[in-house]
């Protein structure tokens, strides 16, 4: 059975008000069904393990939301981070842990915030991926089809290969600049990265060795703690000694053993409330209401206010209505660019 490592460690301030340093996205029932997007996660890859063998990496402050949210996992597989020093080290903690207990085992690595429609299709891409990686060091990567020039993702140029549904990887962009991604996605070469990674342990050391020596170092001393306040010693100490880069950026970009399986099953990394947007049910006028609202001439409109208040529009195009605590938000749907803006002024203003 595969190890399915979980990040959970981002802080998501796209979704500010509704999302808080206190609550990110990934703890919140988004989407409306029940679940939180971590336990979303969960039930969909326990489909190819079993609880004990889940690992959820996320700051220390978040543990006790982990815990609650996914009772199943063991206490001791909630791998908690003093420090945020993204998803590189995350990746390097959680996988250098598994190979002390297991040198031989694969690990699934994923995002803990996404959207995925169709679960029968994701089964049968990962079930085609973890086969996949069995042979040599291969780091695998779920692609998908991108369908506008998004500099948030990256970006895989792959090779070729009719009928072979696991493509070699021939370049790997984190992050373009606008102007690029517009030519990777004209090109139509190139795929998004989803986030979900797949590889033996020996294959993710092997790179941590070759192209982040210094992280690779750092971790293989964790092999001397044994106990949980020894580990806790360890991961301070360790988390103050590495850089902060992700696992894109830091083996994704330069590893030439990087495989890409395409993702064609309905993805979105709900990213903003535009994309959340998107993936919700509208009214005739186009509008996702979660409120008890009543609307005049408005259209293109995401309202989300308590429902122990009655909101009352007129007039609104394209815009979000977010009440959450004690923050209204009123701005562009699509001011996304904005975000970090609102949350750091909403800060200075207490
Ligand atoms: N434990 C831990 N620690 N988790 C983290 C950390 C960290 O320091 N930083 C981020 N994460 C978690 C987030 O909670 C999220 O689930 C996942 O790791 C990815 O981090 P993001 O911060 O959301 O990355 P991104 O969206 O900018 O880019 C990544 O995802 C894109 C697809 O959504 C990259 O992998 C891109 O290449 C990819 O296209
Ligand atoms: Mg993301």
């Amino acid at each position: 059975k595969p190890y399915i490592v979980i990040m959970a460690g981002g802080i998501g301030s796209r979704f500010w008000p509704y999302s808080r340093n206190n609550r990110p996205k990934q703890f919140l029932d988004i989407l409306g069904t029940g679940r939180t997007m971590l336990q979303m996660t969960y039930d969909r890859f326990v489909k190819f393990s079993d609880s004990q063998h889940f690992y959820v990496v996320t700051n220390k402050n978040y543990f006790d939301l982990v815990k609650d949210q996914l009772p199943e996992i063991p206490e001791n597989q909630i791998l908690t981070e003093p420090l945020r020093r993204n998803t590189a080290t995350c990746v390097a903690y959680a996988c250098y842990k598994i190979a002390q207990s297991d040198p031989d085992g694969k690990i699934i690595v994923t995002p803990s915030d996404h959207l995925i429609v169709q679960e029968e299709k994701f089964r049968e891409k990962i079930q085609i991926a973890l086969d996949a990686c069995e042979e040599g060091n291969k780091l695998i990567a779920i692609g998908i089809k991108p369908n506008r020039p998004e500099t948030g993702y990256g970006y895989i140029q792959f090779i070729s290969d009719p009928g072979n549904p696991v493509k070699k990887v021939k370049t790997f962009t984190e992050k373009p600049s606008s102007k690029l991604a517009k030519m990777f996605l004209d090109s139509g070469d190139f795929v998004w990265n989803s986030g979900i990674l797949l590889w033996k342990v020996g294959s993710i050391i092997h790179a941590f060795e070759k192209y982040m020596p210094d992280v690779a170092e750092v971790f293989e001393e964790g092999n001397a703690y044994y106990n949980k306040s020894q580990e806790e010693a360890f991961t301070q100490k360790a988390y103050s000694l590495v850089k902060n880069i992700s696992i894109d950026h830091g083996i994704l970009e330069k590893s030439n053993e990087v495989f890409m399986v395409m993702g064609d099953f309905g993805w979105s990394d709900l990213s903003s409330w535009l994309s959340l947007y998107d993936n919700k049910p509208k009214d005739g006028f186009n509008n996702v209401i979660d409120a008890n609202a009543i609307l005049y001439e408005t259209e293109n409109c995401y309202v989300k206010v308590g429902h122990d208040k009655l909101v009352v529009i007129q007039g609104l195009d394209n815009y979000l209505i977010n009440e959450s605590e004690n923050v209204l938000l009123i701005c562009k749907l699509d001011s996304e660019k904005k975000f970090r803006a609102f949350v750091q002024d909403a800060k200075e203003k207490g």
